[in-house]
């Protein structure tokens, strides 16, 4: 047997040794009185009665073991022309100073900080700061229009919120205060403070009495000391698309999470300390959380925050030079981003004008790697390209190749084999166990390893109705695939209706209830339909109210721009077509998925249970008269 399936095996047969053991990597002030509380199914804890601090494992202990000196992050802003780095000691103490701004500002510990920000360092300090105190944050992605902000801020009833005047979008600023004011008069709850990082790109108007400059709140504050909490309690809530509009408040514990995070640098991404970890995403998602801030620091490496893009920032040899320029060892971004690069330099010829001899591995998640753009990146890069999946909810991989461990051979477009811990499994509806090769439903077996979500954000019911009433004793992950003969998991799409625009989770659903709102719209459908450049991008068809006549054109205008208010202009609905009835089930459901194979010109069956064929051939000429469907 190999080291890795000895080791995964080890996880199986001896969790709590397992995880025991990899927790030596992180301090605790107090031990634990088991490693896993597994008295209460189906919830499961790590660590109980465990304490330590999260900040102080990702910063102060790097400088107390004389390192304070090593690079911590490095913010490197091709859209502002900054480059900026911090060591272990200056970010220490940055952190410590925005702690005790939070605190100045009535923070104290289990008390909720929304964080609205674009990616600056700050972003990454209001977080480390957070933790510091045992506050929890909830970051919202920049992307979101106010009125997703309100429902975060109505989900997790922050003290206070941390914003900046504005991002920067290579063809806009985003003024973020406006945005932010919105999102405060929409929500119920009201927040007591907004702290307001200033940037020079934008002004912003500051509320009297509740918003308060960054500089200043800073300024007059004592830094702060990390305090100790339980492992069980909560880190942060990041809230996730689920299948309706209302999104999922994933929490994330302090034990469990600094264990798993540390653990996956070292066996997963295959980095030693004071190596330089890139992960090209943004703040406001999970890889963002685990790989740009908690796990990179936490290991003791040096984090790379990115403000720009894969392409235009200035061109397809962004990603080469912020490689060659900070030493990156590892990068971690999504396909997307080498489609980008890819289909503005298909040679990559910008490649020759930088060196990146040290560059070592090349990770990609979020969405299906094609098998095409892996191939591209490998030749033209020369190093692994490892596709490996996991999702919001566990916080790091499900299934991956462990390059710390023993490197395994390679399946394009297959996402690896199960990462220890993750009792990965292929199900019928009736939970069943599946054979090789056969397609159903993925499932992992409960419990899940340390680090991933013991709940949602005040919602115990939710949580265990979303994920675990359906296959009883098993998590769902919401993807269907199959398992090979070596044990490779090969992800084929969702069993619900989450899209990946651009490595971004979106929901369809939620897009519908925006649609269905516009006055003259009976009844809709939204898709996620195959796209060369971002995976997939929704597409919406809309029956219009009876004796309602309107130019085509017009109303889809109108509808691209309810979703981009509503839900933000990430969520790239740019596509939309009318037509005379959706195509439906006898009992009246929408036949999406029959939809989505149309458009995107696979071969479909007709659905033996279709109310009326004859739509589908109407679906068909709509999608033409699109471009789509061939
Ligand atoms: N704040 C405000 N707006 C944002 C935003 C943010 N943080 N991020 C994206 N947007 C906007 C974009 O400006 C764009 O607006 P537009 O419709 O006015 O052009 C819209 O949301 C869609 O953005 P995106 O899907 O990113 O498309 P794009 O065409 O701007 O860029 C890529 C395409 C591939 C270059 C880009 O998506 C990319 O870099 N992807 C990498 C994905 C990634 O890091 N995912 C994280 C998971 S690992
Ligand atoms: P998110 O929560 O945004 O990370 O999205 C998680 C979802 O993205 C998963 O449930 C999958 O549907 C999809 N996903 C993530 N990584 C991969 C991958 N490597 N291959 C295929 N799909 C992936």
């Amino acid at each position: 047997m190999g080291a890795y399936h000895e080791m995964y095996r080890r996880s199986m047969d001896d969790p709590e040794g397992f995880w025991g053991e990899a927790a030596a990597a992180v301090d605790f002030t107090e031990p634990w009185t088991r490693v896993l509380d597994d008295s209460d199914p189906p919830f499961y804890r790590w660590f109980p009665g465990a304490r330590l601090n999260t900040c102080f494992n990702a910063l102060d202990r790097h400088v107390e073991a004389g390192n304070g000196d090593r690079t911590a992050l490095v913010y490197d802003s091709p859209v502002t022309g900054t480059v900026r780095t911090f060591t272990y000691a200056e970010l220490t103490d940055e952190v410590a100073r925005f702690a005790g701004a939070l605190r100045a500002q009535g923070v104290e510990q289990g008390d909720r900080v929304v964080v609205y920000m674009p990616m600056v360092p700050e972003a990454a300090i209001a977080m480390l700061a957070c933790a510091r105190i045992g506050a929890v944050h909830s970051v919202v992605f920049g992307g979101f229009a106010p009125k997703e902000l309100a429902t975060r801020i109505d989900d997790a009833r922050p003290r206070v919120i941390v914003s900046a005047s504005c991002g920067i979008e290579p063809n806009r600023i985003v003024e973020y205060k406006p945005l932010l004011d919105a999102a405060i008069e929409m929500a119920s709850h009201t927040p007591e403070h907004c702290i307001v990082l200033a940037r020079p790109q934008a002004e912003a108007t500051l509320v009297e009495g509740r918003d308060v400059w960054w500089d200043d709140a800073v300024a007059g504050a004592e830094p702060a000391a990390c305090v100790d909490v339980a492992a069980t309690d909560p880190l942060y809530i990041l809230y996730t698309s689920g299948t309706t509009g209302v999104p999922k408040g994933v929490v994330r514990d302090h034990g469990g999470h600094a264990v798993a995070l540390t653990w996956s640098m070292r066996h997963i991404y295959g980095v030693q300390p004071g190596e330089v970890f890139w992960a090209a995403s943004d703040v406001g998602w999970v890889v963002g959380h685990s790989y740009i801030v908690y796990a990179p620091l936490l290991h003791g490496c040096t984090t790379v925050l990115y403000e720009g893009k894969p392409v235009g920032t200035p061109d397809a040899g962004a990603f080469w030079r912020v490689i060659a320029d900070h030493g990156v060892d590892v990068l971690f971004t999504a396909p997307t981003a080498f489609r980008a690069i890819r289909q503005r330099d298909p040679e990559a010829a910008l490649l020759k004008d930088y060196d990146l001899g040290g560059f070592r591995t090349l990770f990609l998640a979020g969405e299906r790697l094609d098998p095409e753009t892996l191939h591209w990146a490998e030749e033209h890069l020369g190093v692994p390209v490892i596709d490996h999946w996991w999702q919001t909810e566990t916080g790091w991989p499900i299934t991956a190749d462990l390059m710390g461990v023993e490197p395994l051979p390679v399946k394009p477009g297959s996402a690896g084999v199960p990462v220890p811990g993750y009792a990965v499994k292929v199900v019928d509806p009736a939970n069943e166990e599946l054979g090789t090769d056969e397609i159903g439903t993925v499932v992992i077996d409960l419990p899940l390893p340390p680090g991933t979500l013991p709940t949602l954000w005040e919602n115990d019911a939710g949580f265990t109705a979303s994920y675990l009433d359906e296959y009883p004793g098993r998590y769902l992950t919401g993807d269907a695939g199959f398992i090979d003969e070596d044990g490779y998991l090969w992800i084929m799409s969702r069993i619900d209706d989450i899209i990946n625009v651009a490595g971004h989770r979106l929901s369809t659903g939620a897009m519908e209830e925006v649609v269905a709102e516009h006055p003259d719209v009976a009844e809709s459908a939204v898709v996620g339909v195959a796209d060369r450049l971002k995976g997939q991008v929704p597409v919406g068809f809309v029956v219009l109210k009876a004796g309602v006549e309107r130019d085509e054109e017009e109303l889809v205008a109108e509808l691209v721009a309810m979703v981009r208010e509503r839900i933000g202009p990430v969520a790239a609905f740019k596509t939309a077509m009318v037509v005379d009835r959706l195509p439906k089930t006898r009992s009246g459901k929408v036949l999406r998925g029959t939809m989505r194979k149309i458009a995107d010109g696979e071969d479909w069956k007709m659905p033996a249970t279709i109310d009326d064929p004859a739509i589908l051939d109407e679906i068909g000429s709509a999608l033409t008269d699109h471009g789509l469907g061939t």
